[in-house]
């Protein structure tokens, strides 16, 4: 019996290791070969200190010099000394390429494409080795645009546990994936990416989680659903869904689902357009008070374009709310992807 642990690297490079109760993470990683930071090996130096941000663990023996009290009661651990007793995921201080890994190129077959309007395109793609990728949900990949020699950052919009991979597209006149994607893409092309990748995943949930998105920011979440579908969470989750005009409006069907399979689950949505048919017309920032942000108790995922996350950062700030914890990320049709955490 072995658990799966979640190396996130500096870079955003996830690499997953397979560890056994009584090993410890860095003995498990340096079977992987990949050599996270290490000093002393003895719980002496504090040199691998990592913060865990899901799962639990028996933290080993180690002095108050490597690991006090106060950073092991914020999740911090020894991964030297640390022995998994669940699934983990731990933040690795250092990049991928310091630890001598990288991330994992993948190929697969395009095994479905949906265009759901003419501006968003879904597609699923058949992996080679579905065994090879692991994923957290909400991270992305970049997938390398068929006949050019370009990539393009997607989230996954499945869940890490679906046979068959999905993307959300919003596709932009000229872009080289719109074009693949509208034109020539054919079920049966050969597809490769690289990851996964980011640090816009979801955490262990311990109290309510609101989950914004803009237009294709619906992507991450989607596969956090998925995952959430699987894995009951016992505090309310609720999704706020925005976007420009009507045929940006994806998906309301299978959120709709998720209202009957995730307990506590709620989402409402909006359009920008002042001609839209939708019950709320305006932005995401309309349909937040500081109830949906239960005064501040609750985590914040957001995924959208730059001037929504600024938009939702503000306004937060005007409500005078301090969420418990503020994870986003901006995506932009070039989909270089920025993740952060704001307190
Ligand atoms: Fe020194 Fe882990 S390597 S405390």
């Amino acid at each position: 019996m072995s658990f799966q642990v979640a190396l996130n690297f500096e870079d955003g490079i996830t690499r997953f290791i397979e560890c056994r109760p009584d090993e410890t993470v860095a003995e498990a990683s340096y079977k992987a070969r990949i050599n996270i930071p290490l000093d002393c090996r003895d719980g002496a130096c504090g040199t691998c200190k990592s913060l865990c941000e899901s799962g639990s663990y028996d933290g080993g023996d180690y002095i108050e010099e490597a690991l006090s009290d106060d950073e092991a009661a914020q999740g911090y651990c020894l991964p030297c000394q640390t022995t998994p007793l669940s699934d983990l995921v731990l933040r690795i201080p250092s990049s991928s390429a310091a630890a001598k890994t990288a991330a994992i190129t993948h190929t697969a077959t395009l095994a479905e494409i949906r265009r759901h309007s003419p501006t968003t395109v879904e597609f699923a793609l058949d992996l080679d080795d579905r065994e090879a990728l692991d994923f957290l949900p909400g991270q992305y990949v970049n997938v390398t645009v068929p006949g050019a020699d370009q990539t393009r950052a997607y989230s996954f919009s499945s869940g890490p546990d679906r046979r068959r991979i999905s993307f959300l597209v919003r596709t932009v006149p000229g872009g080289a994936m719109s074009g693949y994607l509208t034109e020539r893409a054919r079920v049966g092309d050969r597809l490769q990416f690289t990851g996964p990748m980011g640090g816009f995943y979801l955490r262990a949930l311990t109290r309510p989680a609101l989950l914004l998105a803009g237009g294709t920011g619906l992507a991450p979440l989607l596969s956090m659903l998925e995952y959430l579908a699987q894995k009951p969470p016992a505090h309310p989750v609720h999704l706020v869904y925005g976007v420009t005009t009507d045929e940006d409006l994806v998906h309301l069907d299978t959120l709709d689902e998720y209202t009957e399979i995730v307990p506590g689950f709620t989402f409402d949505h909006c359009v920008a357009d002042p001609d839209s048919m939708a019950r709320n017309k305006g932005f995401v920032t309309n349909l937040m008070d500081t109830g949906t942000l239960h005064d501040g108790d609750a985590d914040v995922y957001l995924c959208g374009p730059p001037p929504m996350v600024e938009a939702v950062r503000g306004h937060i700030a005007s409500l005078g709310v301090v969420p418990a914890s503020f994870h986003y990320e901006k995506f932009t049709p070039a989909a270089v992807r920025e993740t952060a955490e704001a307190a």
